[in-house]
């Protein structure tokens, strides 16, 4: 039990910082490394591997599972939640016990869609989360087992995956991502990336005269963005705006337009290079 409390405040001490690094807007200097390499070996304590898999879910799984759970559920009771959510009728997948639940929630997120968090439009039939092994996130198996680890023991339940050899970092990740492109190392070069700018005015980016664009001029948007949604700071908004663009649409523009797969196609570092870049005064 020692065990559990360590590894919980540590992880909570994680996604505080996390929290007021987004809260206080600090500019990044250097973009953020690949999204998540941590080094699995067969010879980590289970301890040592939950600890693992809470740095990478402050890393990554954070930006969605806050502790608000607006963008997505929160897992801490997911413990007793699993059986009720695979005897739902509208349960599609295969999982006969927790740690199969959550795996399967990671690598085919449909499987399940918890009511009310679907992609706008599809009745709660498709997840709006990222398949955890492949494009932006791209986990290896070992990752995926150290997240596993760390939500067990999270909720408070019995760890029931055990650290495997021969799962070092980086192992079964793809070298190259062809369907997510080369990773961009600055803010202005993912808008690109992205063409953000075939349809938004952006700052930092030569504007081209002529057609009015589709979508809101971002420019200024630094000064607005944290008045938008109460309860929202600058870069939640933001994060928002572009995850789920249709969640909150721009007066006078119309929904629809944007396309709503970047959190298939981006990166992280990428995600939060963009979001820094539009909440910084310029
Ligand atoms: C882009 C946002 C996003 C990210 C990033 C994300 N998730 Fe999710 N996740 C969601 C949403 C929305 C749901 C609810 C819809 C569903 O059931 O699929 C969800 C559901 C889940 C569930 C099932 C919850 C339940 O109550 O049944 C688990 C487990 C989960 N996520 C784990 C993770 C982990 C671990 C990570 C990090 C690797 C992660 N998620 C990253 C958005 C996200
Ligand atoms: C095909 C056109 C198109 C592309 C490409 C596009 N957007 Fe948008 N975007 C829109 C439209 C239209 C809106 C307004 C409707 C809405 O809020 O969904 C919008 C809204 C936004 C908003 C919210 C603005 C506000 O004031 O509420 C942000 C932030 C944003 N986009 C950022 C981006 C970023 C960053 C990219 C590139 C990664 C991007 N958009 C790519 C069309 C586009």
């Amino acid at each position: 039990m020692t065990g559990f409390f360590r590894v919980a405040t540590y992880a909570v001490g994680l996604i505080g910082l996390f929290a007021a690094f987004s809260h206080y807007g600090i500019p990044q200097l250097v973009p953020e490394p690949p999204p998540v390499e941590e080094r699995v070996t067969g010879t980590m304590t289970t301890e040592e591997f939950v600890t693992v898999g809470a740095r990478i879910y402050a890393r990554v799984c954070v930006l969605c599972h806050s502790g608000l759970g607006d963008r997505a559920p929160k897992l801490d009771a997911i413990a007793m939640a699993w059986r009720e959510r695979i005897g739902d009728p509208r349960y599609r997948g295969k999982a006969k016990n927790l740690e199969e639940y959550l795996r399967e929630s990671m690598v085919e997120p449909s499987a399940y869609v918890v009511k009310g968090f679907g992609k706008p439009g599809t009745n709660d039939t498709e997840s709006p989360m990222p398949e955890a092994t492949k494009g932006a996130l791209a986990l290896n198996p070992g990752e995926i087992d150290a997240l596993i680890a760390y939500l067990q023991s999270a909720a408070g339940t019995q760890v029931t995956v055990a650290p495997r050899a021969g799962l070092a970092a980086g192992a079964g990740r793809p070298t190259a991502e062809p369907s997510i492109g080369e990773k961009a190392l600055d803010a202005v070069t993912a808008l690109q990336k992205f063409q953000c700018n075939t349809c938004h005015r952006l700052p930092g980016l030569a504007t081209e005269d002529g057609a009015q664009p589709l979508g809101p001029d971002l420019r200024e948007i630094w000064r607005t963005a944290a008045n938008r949604v109460a309860g929202m700071n600058a870069r939640d908004f933001l994060t928002e705006s572009i995850l789920f663009p249709n969640k909150v649409v721009a007066k006078d523009f119309e929904s629809g337009l944007m396309p709503e797969d970047y959190g298939d196609r981006m990166l992280v570092a990428e995600l939060l290079m963009i979001v820094d870049h539009l909440a910084r005064e310029h």
